[in-house]
């Protein structure tokens, strides 16, 4: 596995909001050799890959949504590293046509689909060993690819080091929270601010127990995002925020880094992030999130294209 194997871009976000209160806000893009790992997917993987080339294994199974980016990541860097995938697929009903999962079949991982209820229970303890019955030469990776071996590649991306100098807040979008704990292992200091896309009351907790000890030597927050939908769910205020950025060249998607970018932009607004001169935010990809986007009439076509490509 070669490493280098990503790149690091920087752009400055020129926003209203950012001119006001005189922040820098740092954009840290991680481009991947196989463009479907791009973000914090790559970093969450390496040491996984890592660790089945070392003890011999056939692959990794993980489990994920219809549209999961992480699915879709571990699926190419299957097919790129040669080692077989499985994804457990949280969905009533394979659909043929969902572009997520032709791709990851494209790419040869093998789905099994579990209904959203027998979901939950497919990722307890018992259900675990069963699979790993099922799948013995398989290493399998919790949702979102979120583990101490997903941190401790997080850890290494140095994302405090603006092309302007050092930032003093670092920030991401949070769900699974591995991304973050990551980059609070390895911030080395500089506050980290984690905006929770999801709704999950427990999500706070699952970071503090992904952090190496002592846990009070880190600085971060979690801030909910600030339109109050669901995961998955975006306002057209976000949608407008993301189509905003794309005329700069900054490609988001409404339900992870433009919701996020978003709920910043708000903070800012608010003067909550008076503090703070220089921010570094970490776009953690998932722009194949806008096919599905599209695939559901979530986004109109010509949407699509701004959100992509620019224009
Ligand atoms: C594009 C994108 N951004 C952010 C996240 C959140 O990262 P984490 O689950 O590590 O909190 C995810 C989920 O993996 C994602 O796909």
């Amino acid at each position: 596995m070669s490493d280098p194997f990503y790149q690091l871009q920087w752009l400055r976000l020129d926003h209203g909001l950012t001119q006001q209160s005189q922040t820098e806000l740092w954009i840290c893009q991680l481009h991947c050799a196989v463009p479907s790992i791009a973000g914090n997917k790559w970093l969450k993987l390496k040491y996984h890959i890592q660790q089945i080339q070392q003890h011999n294994k056939t692959g990794i199974l993980s489990f994920g949504g219809a549209f999961s980016n992480h699915l879709l990541a571990l699926a190419a860097a299957g097919q790129h590293f040669g080692f077989s995938t499985v994804g457990v697929v949280r969905s009533h009903q394979p659909d043929p046509a969902n572009p997520t999962l032709q791709q990851c079949r494209q790419f040869g991982m093998q789905l099994q689909f579990v209904s959203p209820e027998l979901y939950q229970t497919k990722t307890t303890a018992l259900t675990l060993a069963e699979l790993q019955q099922q799948y013995p030469d398989y290493l399998i990776v919790p949702e979102g690819g979120t583990s101490a071996t997903a941190v401790q590649g997080v850890a290494e991306l140095p994302l405090a080091a603006t092309p302007n100098g050092p930032a003093d807040l670092l920030c991401c979008a949070s769900a699974s929270g591995g991304t973050i704990a990551g980059l609070i292992a390895g911030s080395k200091g500089t506050p980290v601010l984690g905006i929770a896309v999801v709704k999950d009351a427990s999500l706070s907790q699952k970071i503090s127990a992904l952090l190496p000890a002592p846990a009070d030597q880190w600085h971060w927050q979690l801030q909910p995002e600030l339109t109050n939908r669901a995961y998955g769910k975006f306002t057209a205020d976000t949608l407008h925020t993301c189509l905003e950025l794309a005329t700069q060249q900054i490609y988001t998607e409404p339900v992870y880094t433009g919701k996020a970018l978003h709920t910043l932009l708000q903070l800012l607004a608010q003067g909550e992030l008076a503090q703070y001169r220089r921010i570094a935010f970490f776009h953690t990809g998932g722009l194949q999130g806008l096919d599905g986007l599209r695939y559901r009439s979530l986004i109109s076509e010509a949407q699509y294209q701004q959100l992509r490509f620019g224009g």
